[in-house]
């Protein structure tokens, strides 16, 4: 029974890479690089790495209650209403970022919410 658990949960993590697979690898890839290394190579990607898009979320959105499940809940918060509906006043990523990148695309209407919760939870937690 153990193992039947096991094999599910790992189904529904890799069910969850697929989803970001689909909908955002296309502009962010998933190789983890640092803000340094995103610089150098910077002319030939479409938007920043997840890895770098992540960091920035963690650092910037602060909860001052040391609890590991709000502090998800909020920065995952953001991120699903900013896919949803991007903007560069509400946007937490670097002002040169808006310059080289644009301002990204809304996803509205392209993946489901039920989707957009596994994506956003994945990247929390691989990120
Ligand atoms: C068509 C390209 C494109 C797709 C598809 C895309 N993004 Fe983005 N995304 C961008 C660009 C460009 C930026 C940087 C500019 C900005 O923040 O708006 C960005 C920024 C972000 C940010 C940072 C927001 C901030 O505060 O500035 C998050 C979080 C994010 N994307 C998550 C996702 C996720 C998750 C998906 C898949 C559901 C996705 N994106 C799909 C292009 C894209």
């Amino acid at each position: 029974m153990k193992s039947l658990i096991l094999i599910l949960f790992s189904l529904s993590l890799f069910a969850s890479e697929a989803l970001f697979d689909k909908h955002c690898v296309s502009c962010h890839f998933k190789q983890h690089i640092t803000f340094e290394q995103m610089k150098a190579q910077r002319q030939h990607i479409k938007a920043p790495p997840i890895s770098v898009v992540m960091e920035r979320m963690k650092e910037f959105i602060v909860v001052k209650v040391d609890d590991e499940d709000v502090q998800k809940a909020v920065i995952t918060a953001f991120m699903k209403d900013y896919i949803l509906e991007p903007s560069i006043d509400k946007g937490i990523c670097h002002v040169n970022c808006y310059v080289q990148f644009g301002t990204m695309p809304s996803q509205k209407g392209k993946v489901s919410l039920k989707d957009l919760d596994e994506i956003v939870s994945w990247v929390y937690d691989n990120y």
